[in-house]
């Protein structure tokens, strides 16, 4: 089994890293693979709602975007992590997820995610529900904790003296490492439910 992680900061190194890392560190001593996407910081297009995917694959999607894809899509579970930008999602983080969840197509259905967010101050709840709507909209099961993931620090490195922001963080570890654990047991004996038909009415009709 494997965790993948997606780390939305441009500073590899960083809060959000550490932050990843304390979540890795329980899911690894669980015996479950690990990986870290590295996204924020590099150059990364938004999504220009063509409908292109709806084969599965984005119009612009380059060497990178594909093995990202095949990653993310083969991984059991995802976590995705990002710093607080403005309170949300800083731009090249946005911009990769929307393509990479707009293309998917149910393919991250029943998945194990979490999101976490990471800031100096404010604006910590607002961007962990921003990431979690790619996460609930794509039909994953998204693992607890006994606080939302959010967790302070302003310098590299800073985040590792919010102790509470830790504990919550190896417990989300745990209960993702169950979860997964709980899908490996049972993935024979009892399959997925077939999705409902969709009644898709964009409101009006
Ligand atoms: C452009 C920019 C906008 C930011 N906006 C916020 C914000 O709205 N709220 C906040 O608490 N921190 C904000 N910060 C601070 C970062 O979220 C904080 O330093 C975080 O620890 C960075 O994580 P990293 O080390 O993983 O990059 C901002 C930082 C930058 C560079």
């Amino acid at each position: 089994m494997k965790v993948v992680a997606v780390n939305g900061s441009p500073r590899p190194m960083g809060n959000t890293f550490q932050a990843i890392q304390t979540v890795l560190n329980v899911i690894e001593s669980a015996g479950i693979e690990t990986e870290i996407l590295q996204i924020g910081g590099l150059d990364i297009r938004g999504c220009i709602a063509c409908g292109g995917c709806s084969d599965g694959m984005c119009v612009f999607a380059d060497e990178a975007f594909c093995t990202w894809t095949h990653t993310l899509e083969e991984a059991d579970g995802i976590l995705l992590a990002c710093p607080v930008y403005y309170a949300g999602i800083p731009g090249t983080m946005k911009a990769f997820l929307d393509r990479i969840f707009y293309q998917s197509g149910g393919r991250f259905r029943l998945k194990v995610g979490a999101s976490i967010a990471v800031l100096r101050r404010s604006g910590g709840v607002a961007t962990f529900d921003q990431l979690n709507h790619y996460l609930l909209i794509s039909e994953m099961i998204v693992a607890p904790s006994f606080y939302w993931n959010v967790a302070h620090g302003r310098q590299p490195g800073e985040v590792l003296e919010d102790q509470e922001a830790l504990s919550v963080l190896q417990n989300l570890g745990q209960n993702m490492a169950y979860l997964l654990e709980m899908q490996r047991r049972t993935r024979d004996e009892l399959p997925p439910p077939e999705p409902v038909a969709r009644a898709w009415t964009n409101f009006i009709r």
